[in-house]
């Protein structure tokens, strides 16, 4: 709760010091008003943590600590360079890296791990959802050699009752499998890219689509009333009156079985990974219906 960005921490204010945060690399909107992220330091990654580094004192920074792809606020695809500039700055510094894959990990975004599209290895990974689309409740955290190899040595004074609990981890083990039986990360990719495809051919008919963006079955349409200015449909973490664009087109897909997830005015189309091509057009056939209530904000 102290580490999230999220704005449902101002509801707990459960801070705890020592938390700095840095900004998203938003390439939609570009934190420093950049629309090549090549020139923005946010989007680079290493630049904006340098600096940011430097007025904190690197070797008082334990880790940094990322969502390989940002989830709730928005599914930010970072550029490819990201990453791995991210990971340089902090073995430069001798910082951890922290991956926090519990939305974007277990083939979401068609790997097992979302840092695998950029061959980043962090030294620390958190992973929780879809180890067993929650059927179990399990959350894991897994160190790499080096930090296991520390471990031995200065064991983790912490002890949680159900740490490895049995149960949890065979139903883990029984989803990897079945994922893997069933090649759900082909489908994830497969069917995804047919998805985002799609939803490019829908954003020809529909004004509201500023951006479409994503990787594997983790997705997400940005909403604006213009897309020359990109004016926001809703604004950030908008509620009751200000988000009604955005509520009103979730009850009309709901009203026709479609149930949809947003957050300020991104869309997001997360359905399982095993989901069939028949399944996915239908979805996006009545997402297609019910955007017209967007398009008609549009200006
Ligand atoms: C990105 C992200 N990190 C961490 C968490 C918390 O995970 P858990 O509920 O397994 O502790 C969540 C939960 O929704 C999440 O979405």
């Amino acid at each position: 709760m102290s580490l999230t960005g999220d704005p449902r921490h101002h509801l707990t204010r459960s801070d705890m010091p020592g938390v700095v945060r840095m900004l998203d690399p938003y390439v939609y909107r570009s934190p420093t008003g950049h629309r090549n992220p090549q020139d923005c330091p946010v989007c680079q990654g290493g630049p904006h943590l340098e600096e940011i580094l430097q007025y904190e004192n690197p070797n008082t920074i334990a880790a940094v600590i990322l969502e390989p792809i940002v989830g709730t606020n928005g599914i930010l695809v970072p550029p490819d360079f990201y990453l791995p500039s991210i990971a340089e700055t902090c073995r430069k510094y001798g910082i951890l890296l922290i991956c926090d894959e519990v939305m974007a990990g277990y083939g979401r975004t068609g790997k097992w791990f979302a840092s695998e599209h950029w061959n980043v290895e962090p030294d620390i990974l958190t992973s929780a959802k879809g180890i067993n689309s929650g059927y179990v409740p399990l959350g894991t955290m897994s160190v790499s050699k080096d930090l296991a190899d520390w471990l031995n040595d200065y064991p983790l004074p912490g002890g949680l009752t159900y740490a490895g609990h049995p149960l949890a981890c065979a139903s883990g083990v029984a989803a990897i499998r079945a994922m893997e039986e069933e090649d759900a990360l082909g489908n994830a990719t497969r069917v995804g890219q047919l998805m985002r495809d799609q939803l490019a051919a829908m954003a020809e008919s529909h004004p509201c689509i500023g951006d479409i963006r994503g990787k594997g079955m983790f997705n997400g349409i940005e909403q604006v009333k213009n897309r020359e200015t990109r004016e926001m449909l809703v604004p950030f973490a908008a509620r009751g009156d200000d988000a009604a664009p955005m509520t009103q087109m979730m009850k009309a897909a709901m009203d026709k079985g479609l149930y949809l997830s947003f957050f300020s005015n991104v869309i997001r189309l997360t359905p399982p990974l095993n989901i069939t091509e028949e399944d996915m057009r239908h979805g996006l056939s009545v997402l297609d219906e019910v955007l017209e209530i967007a398009d008609a904000h549009c200006h």
